[in-house]
């Protein structure tokens, strides 16, 4: 699929470190707290990604949760490239709500903030983002055995991709103070590159 007319996506040189690995639909994952040369280029890229206004229930657009990661020790911002183009974002935090959802929460990561710019969705980007998410994990992660991923249950767009990009339901359910309960999903995390 090719760049779109009119999108707010832009072609950026990819740099070849910062746990990129091409993936299923040329999907790599690219962190947003390296210092490639191609970093500063995917960051203004990822904040002009808006969330449809139907879907920011759902999470928030990367201009409030990019630079929350920022200033978190614990979260590693990345951008969702495709073919040189920043389509999506999503956040690994080594702490978030691991203590209320994880078995272990040393040996887990949360995965939050996802998103795929509304132009490109339904295209298997989605799933392709969370097949492909090992690699970062074990650079920004390396405790971590599984990831964790809560999910508001009238997301069924969400749940989708989550289950056909290698996520299983844990059974436990993340309870936010203002919304009805989450389910908890989780994806193990594959320790060698082999
Ligand atoms: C959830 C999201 C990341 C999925 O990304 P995507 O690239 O569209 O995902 P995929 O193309 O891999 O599709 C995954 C599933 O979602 C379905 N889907 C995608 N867009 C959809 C839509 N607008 N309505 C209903 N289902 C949709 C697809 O049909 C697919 O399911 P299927 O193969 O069983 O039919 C994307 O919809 C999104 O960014 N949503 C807004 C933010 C959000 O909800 N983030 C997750 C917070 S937990």
């Amino acid at each position: 699929m090719g760049e779109r007319a009119g999108s707010a996506t832009e072609v950026v040189r990819v740099g070849s470190g910062g746990a990129a690995e091409a993936g299923a639909r040329g999907v790599v994952l690219r962190r947003l707290d390296g210092d490639g040369p191609d970093i500063p280029a995917l960051r203004s890229a990822v904040l002009r990604l808006r969330l449809a206004p139907g879907q920011r229930s759902f999470t928030a657009d990367a201009t409030a949760t990019l630079p929350r990661a920022d200033a978190d020790p614990n979260r590693t911002p990345f951008a969702v490239v495709r073919h040189g183009t920043a389509v999506g974002f999503g956040i690994l935090d080594r702490l978030g709500s691991l203590a209320a959802i994880a078995d272990e929460p040393a040996r887990a990561v949360m995965f939050r903030a996802f998103y795929i710019a509304p132009e490109w969705q339904g295209q298997g980007i989605g799933r392709a983002a969370c097949a492909a998410l090992d690699p970062l994990v074990r650079e920004a992660a390396p405790a971590a055995t599984e990831v964790l991923v809560t999910v508001d249950p009238t997301n069924h767009a969400a749940m989708r991709c989550y289950l056909a990009g290698g996520f299983t339901p844990t059974g436990r359910h993340h309870h936010p103070f203002d919304a009805a309960p989450h389910p908890v999903l989780r994806r193990p995390v594959v320790l060698t590159s082999q």
